[in-house]
């Protein structure tokens, strides 16, 4: 299914044909905050994105450990409607909010907090269109090697950061997905965990028809 995921991300356009004439396709945008290519938040984040593929959402998946993005200078040159003055890989986020409907977050415990990469993202935010990610759905995962080693934190700086831009929280069992992984792929030996991952993509595609 993960291989699946990389295709159609790949393919997004064909995705949308697939659904027929006046059809709007609807977007779910995915963030692994990890800065470790092929961590467990890339494959807790793919699992999560596992049902919309099945309901033919346009699948945009940003991954940190590809990107490069420097943290907020507080300049306000964006206060003053010019947008960031920083040229990074964050101009591809900045769209991607434009187009999704809703957003998923994934990512790792670092001293009880998101990872720096993820930090500078939340931060330069704060120059995207105004009301950007207002009303859109938002889910939240967290990994980290303790048990409560900080995830539930993880979890609200996200949902924070959610409710800042107006976004709305959507649970998968009964709140944001936890998970108690070490090493890269230690994840994949938890079926629960990622059944819940998967439950989080379809609650977002259910909340997204009411
Ligand atoms: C700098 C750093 C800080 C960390 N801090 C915590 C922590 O506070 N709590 C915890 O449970 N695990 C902590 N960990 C472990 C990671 O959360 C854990 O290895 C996780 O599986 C990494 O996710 P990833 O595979 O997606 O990169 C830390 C790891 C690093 C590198």
């Amino acid at each position: 299914m993960i291989g699946k995921i990389n295709a159609l991300i790949h393919v997004c356009g064909a995705v949308c044909e697939e659904q027929g004439e006046g059809a709007m396709a609807m977007n779910i945008l995915g963030i692994s905050g990890t800065p470790r290519k092929g961590g467990n938040s890339e494959i807790l984040l793919d699992a999560a994105l596992e049902p919309f593929v099945e309901a033919n959402w346009n699948i945009t998946r940003v991954l940190l450990s590809e990107k490069t993005i420097r943290p907020c200078v507080g300049c306000d040159t964006c206060a003053e409607g010019k947008g960031c003055r920083i040229e990074d890989d964050m101009c591809d986020i900045y769209r991607a909010y434009e187009q999704c409907d809703a957003i998923i977050i994934s990512a790792p415990a670092y001293w009880r907090n998101v990872p720096a990469q993820l930090k500078a993202v939340i931060d330069r935010t704060y120059a995207s269109k105004n009301g950007v990610l207002k009303g859109k759905l938002g889910g939240a995962m967290a990994v980290g090697r303790g048990q409560g080693g900080g995830q539930a934190m993880v979890i609200s700086a996200i949902y924070n950061f959610y409710l800042s831009c107006g976004a709305l929280c959507v649970p998968a069992d009964i709140n944001g997905v936890t998970a108690v992984a070490d090493k890269p792929g230690d994840i994949l030996s938890q079926p629960r965990r990622l059944e819940q991952a998967r439950a989080l993509g379809r609650n977002i595609i259910c909340y997204a028809r009411k």
